[in-house]
């Protein structure tokens, strides 16, 4: 999850020329680097200590700490959005029926809210939304629709990410809107429709805190649709097991947290095996789910003690390997069992790309736009993994959606919690804490509202689409 582990793993050819613009830019600073050994150590405690440190104990409406500005109660400003999105969606506002492509010549990000609402999410039947690409286009402002809910309305938000609770004060970064390329547009007023197929549902989340992100706000956007909010509720059924569910909806969006995705197990003598051919016992949790989102990643670029395990096995044996090849063979076993133990009948499968963090060039810090060169992108997490992802779901049997949200994330540049974050003991950070980005910024989770709601509407939106697998 850090440069460290990219400077460290096995270089692969195709990233070379990212590793010499690591190498110098490490060279040139002994003392960032050592900063940012810092910044991954207390990182990585925080990924650790988050997974174990409950969330929340039990659905408890919080006490508004921080009155929102905005004279209208959130609920009414939602009530009316909801109303323009439900008039924007009949047939006589959008003309001919025919989805425009809006990014024909409309650079004008500001001026884009010009009363034609982005078409809502689609129904199934509309061929051209199933051909263009949900995950390529832009990000456009869009403060009419966004965010979808408020912080301070969403009592299951942990503080981890709630960053205006935890004291920032600017607010753009929730207000931004993906406008995929070719397509009528995700998200503002699709959102209730979105919902609707989360009707009778089981929604399942599997991976790390990331994917817990991602839950935490379809949680939200799901607790903040609902007409009676009375009419939810939280269960921690295990340490890694929890579940959000919508009476009103018969609908359950739950996480299952298993980072390394195969099963970590600790001996007796506290060593920690990673055993590469079997999944952990929560997994047989998820039979019958309705929706599955897997992901993994960070996990596996962890170095020294920050590791996860002590050594790998396989048939009940020690054995040695490489980074790049234990991931693939821990891919492949999680392949094989969603090949043998998933009814594609009744289960949709998805997986959610890397999601990446902004550290040395492209620093989080004080980052409050996205960026809009591409060329300032500097990608991190080194791309062999991406494609032993890519190529163990193309070799499945069962059709998996690959939610390809890495390069739009990439561009979100200012929609992570920074310093506005808790520390390892759960506090938000203090105002000397503050001042020591360096030690305390984390630039790898998002906050809620903010992007992960995005990803969930790419999500419900690619569930009105024929699954299809990877290209
Ligand atoms: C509620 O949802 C479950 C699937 O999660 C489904 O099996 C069940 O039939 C639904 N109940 C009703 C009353 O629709
Ligand atoms: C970050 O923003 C604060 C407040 O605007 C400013 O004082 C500080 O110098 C900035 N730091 C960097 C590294 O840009
Ligand atoms: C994912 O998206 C990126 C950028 O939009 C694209 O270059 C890449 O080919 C996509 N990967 C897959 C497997 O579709």
């Amino acid at each position: 999850m850090d440069h460290s582990a990219v400077k460290s793993s096995p270089s692969p050819p195709s990233s070379s020329s990212r590793h010499q613009r690591w190498a110098l830019a490490t060279s040139l600073s002994t003392l960032l680097c050592l900063s940012i050994l810092v910044v991954v150590s207390v990182a990585g405690l925080l990924l650790l200590l988050g997974s174990s440190r409950p969330l929340f104990a039990a659905l408890m409406p919080r006490q508004q700490q921080q009155p929102e500005a905005d004279a209208e109660a959130p609920w009414e400003r939602y009530v009316k959005l909801a109303q323009q999105a439900a008039a924007s969606r009949s047939p006589s506002t959008s003309p001919g029926g025919v989805v425009r492509d809006r990014d024909a010549g409309d650079e004008d990000a500001e001026a884009e809210d010009d009363g034609v609402a982005p078409a809502p999410a689609p129904a199934p039947a509309q061929a051209p939304e199933e051909s263009c690409d949900l995950f390529e286009g832009r990000w456009v402002r869009d403060a009419a629709r966004y965010p979808m809910y408020e912080a301070a309305e969403c009592p299951l938000l942990s503080e981890q990410v709630t960053c205006r609770r935890n004291g920032r004060a600017d607010a753009g970064y929730e207000q931004w809107r993906w406008q995929p390329r070719g397509c009528g547009g995700v998200g503002g007023g699709g959102i209730e429709a979105g919902l609707e197929r989360l009707r009778n549902r089981r929604v399942v989340f599997v991976g790390d805190s990331l994917n817990r992100n991602m839950w935490e706000s379809l949680a939200c956007l799901v607790y903040t649709a609902v007409p009676d909010r009375s009419r939810v509720r939280v269960e921690d059924v295990a340490s890694d097991y929890r579940i959000f569910l919508a009476m009103d909806y018969n609908c359950s969006v739950e996480f299952i947290w298993s980072p390394l995705l195969v099963k970590l197990e600790t001996k007796q003598d506290r060593t920690r095996a990673l055993k590469l051919d079997q999944l952990p016992a929560t997994l047989e949790q998820i039979r019958g789910a309705d929706v599955l989102v897997f992901n993994t990643g960070h996990w596996w670029t962890h170095t020294g003690n920050l590791r996860a395990w002590d050594h790998l096995e396989r048939d009940g044996k020690m054995v040695e390997m490489g980074g790049d090849e234990a991931f693939n063979r821990a891919l492949r076993t999680w392949a094989r069992w969603v090949d043998q133990n998933v009814d594609t009948t009744k289960t949709r499968v998805f997986f959610r790309s890397v999601s990446p963090e902004h550290k040395g060039e492209n620093w989080c810090y004080n980052q409050t736009s996205p960026i809009t060169e591409e060329t300032k992108i500097v990608p991190w997490f080194p791309r062999t993994l991406v494609s032993i992802v890519e190529r163990n779901i193309r070799s499945m049997r069962t059709p998996v959606t690959y939610l390809n949200v890495t390069h739009l994330s990439e561009l979100r540049i200012d929609a992570h919690p920074s310093v506005y974050t808790i520390t390892g003991e759960g506090k938000p950070l203090s105002m000397e804490q503050r001042q020591q980005p360096l030690v305390y910024a984390d630039c790898s989770h998002w906050c809620l509202p903010g992007l992960p709601d995005t990803w969930n509407l790419l999500l419900l939106a690619s569930l009105a689409r024929s699954p299809i697998n990877v290209h």
